[in-house]
């Protein structure tokens, strides 16, 4: 902090410290509105049973935590009167039963982390009307498509269904999540072309898809990604060669693809991803030399290879 503009800096950080004391001691008391209370209450009758509506839902205490402690709901964004309810986790709890349409009526709620249970049914198109950031359900049994209306979460950045029974393709409407910046749908039966909307998202930093039968050609709009650190196409239908596009990104550290058909027999053109990490490249029917410049990647430390079909190897470095 500076000191050289008298006390405005002081003043600014009192203030600060007053707020932030006036926050606390107001955020202790923290009042949902009663049309809040009646959606976890339906919520709670689905999924949590346990859940102690005679202690305050966003106390944080006894009745609203796993047997580990980990807290299931937060509040946030009070005004004078009333909090509301900002995140639900419940995470490896073993729930059963459908994902809750009541999650709707929580008008603030940022995050739902549903993952590692044995939640089945569709993901309800009612969720669109939440101004959701985060949408963790990795690990149930969720089936049915991605429905369209998951394209109007225009808040949305992260989006995990990884390991699920999901179907269908991919929607168009995803293209409109400008704000997304990881996609999580590895181990799914997802089938079709990836969309050409995706190449909207600038923001990408992850995309993760393996183990779906997603078909057609490795898009060039992937170049438009320029944040991508991680891109995992491991056992898909899609089809080589990458776009030249590709090897111009160069924040991947993380780059996991298998099984992609129709190639070119060559080596990827890796030299200006210096960043990577982990590579790994399997069942790609490459039949080239190993570039020189593979060991100028500093960074590498994870580097497993199976090129040809015959000749494979994997070693750690450092
Ligand atoms: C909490 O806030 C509500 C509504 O503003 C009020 O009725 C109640 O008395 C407050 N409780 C405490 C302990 O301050
Ligand atoms: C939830 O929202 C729906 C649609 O707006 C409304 O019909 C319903 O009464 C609300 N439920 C609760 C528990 O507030
Ligand atoms: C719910 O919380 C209240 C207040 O702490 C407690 O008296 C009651 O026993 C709890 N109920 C259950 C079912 O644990
Ligand atoms: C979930 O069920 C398994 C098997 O019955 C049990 O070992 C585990 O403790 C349960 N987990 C929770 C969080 O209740
Ligand atoms: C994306 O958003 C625009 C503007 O809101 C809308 O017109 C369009 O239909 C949306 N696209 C899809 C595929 O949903
Ligand atoms: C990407 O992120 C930046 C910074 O968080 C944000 O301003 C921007 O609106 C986001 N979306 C796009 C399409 O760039
Ligand atoms: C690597 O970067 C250099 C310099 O920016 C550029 O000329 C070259 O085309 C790039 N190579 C690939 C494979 O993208
Ligand atoms: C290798 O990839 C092809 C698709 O290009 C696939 O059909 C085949 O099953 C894969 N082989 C192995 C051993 O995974
Ligand atoms: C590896 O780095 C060294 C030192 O910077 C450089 O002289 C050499 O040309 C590089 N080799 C390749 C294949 O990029």
């Amino acid at each position: 902090m500076r000191f050289t503009h008298g006390h405005v800096p002081l003043f600014l950080f009192l203030c600060a410290l007053v707020w932030s004391c006036s926050e606390i001691v107001h955020c202790k008391n923290q009042t949902l509105p009663q049309s809040e209370v009646d959606a976890l209450k339906k919520i709670g009758a689905k999924l949590r049973k346990d859940w102690n509506f005679t202690v305050n839902p966003c106390s944080g205490t006894s009745g609203w935590v796993d047997k580990t402690g980990a807290v299931n709901v937060k509040c946030g964004a009070c005004t004078a009167n009333y909090c509301h309810i900002t995140s639900i986790v419940l995470q490896g709890q073993n729930l059963t039963g459908s994902l809750p349409d009541e999650f709707s009526n929580l008008t603030s709620l940022q995050k739902i982390d549903l993952s590692f249970n044995y939640l089945n049914g569709n993901i309800p198109a009612a969720w669109a009307s939440i101004p959701l950031t985060d949408i963790e359900l990795e690990g149930n049994h969720i089936t049915g498509r991605i429905p369209d209306e998951l394209g109007r979460i225009t808040s949305l950045q992260y989006l995990s269904l990884e390991s699920n029974l999901i179907e269908g393709p991919l929607p168009q409407s995803l293209g409109n999540l400008t704000n997304l910046l990881g996609l999580n749908v590895i181990a799914n039966n997802i089938i079709g072309r990836l969309p050409e909307s995706l190449g909207h998202l600038k923001n990408m930093t992850y995309f993760l898809i393996g183990g779906n039968p997603i078909t057609g050609k490795i898009p060039s709009f992937i170049g438009n990604w320029i944040q991508l650190y991680k891109l995992e196409i491991r056992g898909t239908s899609l089809e080589g060669p990458f776009p030249p596009i590709f090897f111009s990104l160069q924040n991947i550290v993380d780059l996991r693809v298998s099984d992609l058909k129709g190639g070119d027999g060559k080596f990827p053109l890796l030299q200006n991803m210096t960043n990577l990490n982990i590579l790994v490249l399997r069942n790609m029917s490459i039949i080239d030399e190993l570039p020189a410049y593979i060991g100028n990647m500093t960074m590498l430390a994870y580097l497993v290879l199976s090129l040809a079909i015959h000749s494979s190897f994997s070693f750690h470095l450092g």
